[in-house]
């Protein structure tokens, strides 16, 4: 499904979607001409919206929407797209959604000051809420993403890297911040303990998932469709779910020969093409992408346990679009 067919087919949160936009036109402007060229380019990265159409959805099934959710979702995206500016100088992209990275079109010194801009005035904009369980869960949640991704940089060129500790950093680099979203979506819907901590349970599985299906696209997708530079896991000695599970596969000379690329970092595009090659033939994605499943699969059955199962239909369409995406 496209990015505007989720949006179709979730029409009832359309006028909050608008909303949404016209708050990230106000964050999203400068008095410095070249400052708000930057932010208006930014503004590109983030194409889905899927952080706030969460964010919308989650508030009608918890108890209601208020203009508060519309700041939230304009908070948690613009935190999301800091990420991003941040991410593709750490990862040394130079393309993201099919246009130079900001990184590449000005310089890292600019990249790592705009993702600070819009990073504070995120932050500035939470403060707006006036809620205290949203500032302190925030907050919290953009250190635990900075840590799952110095633990990743740290693991580069490791091939040692087990499930265990790839699941920690994915669900501290991309989780975090879904699971926290959806769980002060139901929290500032009104909504008790139980169904906030399942929201956020929601939240972390779908975020865990959406960074599985980042991973495989990494190492099968095409860079014109995605519209970001791929196979940088490979370069950059990443390991991710596919790769983990492809080493389990592999014996002798071809083992010794993937161990060497991921920890060289330094692959070329021949390496880059041979490891696309096995992790389709060894059935890494298909192991990949079927983890990715089970996660969203666990965490709908408690929200089915939780909620009236009519209303859940929603959320597995989301997720089946977060299991399906092809950018
Ligand atoms: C995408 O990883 C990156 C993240 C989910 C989080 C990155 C977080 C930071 C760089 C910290 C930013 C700090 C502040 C204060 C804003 P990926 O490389 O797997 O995804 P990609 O394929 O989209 O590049
Ligand atoms: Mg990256």
């Amino acid at each position: 499904m496209t990015p505007t067919g989720l949006a179709q087919s979730l029409s009832s949160i359309k006028p909050r979607l608008d909303a949404l936009e016209a708050a990230l036109d106000k964050q999203f402007a400068s008095d410095v001409d070249c400052v708000a060229e930057m932010l208006s380019y930014a503004r590109r990265y983030s194409g889905k919206r899927l952080r706030p159409a969460l964010v919308f959805v989650i508030a009608d099934l918890a108890g209601g929407t208020r203009d508060a959710h519309v700041t939230l979702g304009a908070v948690v995206e613009m935190i999301h797209l800091a990420t991003l500016v941040h991410d593709d100088v750490i990862d040394r992209a130079t393309m993201r959604r099919r246009s130079a990275s900001i990184n590449d079109r000005w310089s890292n010194k600019d990249a790592v000051l705009l993702g600070d801009v819009i990073f504070s005035r995120a932050i500035r904009l939470l403060v707006s809420i006036g809620d205290e369980r949203a500032l302190d869960e925030l907050t919290a949640c953009v250190s635990t993403l900075c840590e799952g991704e110095i633990h990743q940089n740290q693991l580069a060129g490791r091939v040692d890297v087990d499930e265990a500790t790839y699941f920690s950093i994915i669900e501290k680099k991309t989780a975090s911040l879904y699971a926290v979203g959806c769980e002060l979506s139901a929290h500032l819907a009104g909504a008790g303990a139980a169904l906030v901590g399942a929201f956020g349970h929601f939240g972390r599985a779908l975020g865990s998932a959406f960074q599985i299906i980042d991973d495989c696209l990494d190492l099968t997708g095409d860079e014109d469709e995605v519209g970001k530079s791929l196979g940088t896991d490979v370069v950059n000695g990443k390991m991710t779910l596919p790769l983990i599970h492809l080493l389990t596969q592999l014996e002798g000379e071809e083992r010794a020969e993937v161990r060497e690329i991921i920890e060289g970092r330094n692959a070329d595009a021949a390496a880059v093409a041979r490891v696309r090659r096995l992790v389709g033939e060894r059935g890494s994605l298909d192991y990949a992408l079927g983890r990715a499943e089970s996660c969203v699969e666990d965490a709908l059955d408690e929200l089915r346990r939780q909620l009236d199962p009519s209303v859940v239909p929603v959320l597995e369409e989301i997720a089946g679009f977060v299991l399906k995406r092809r950018h």
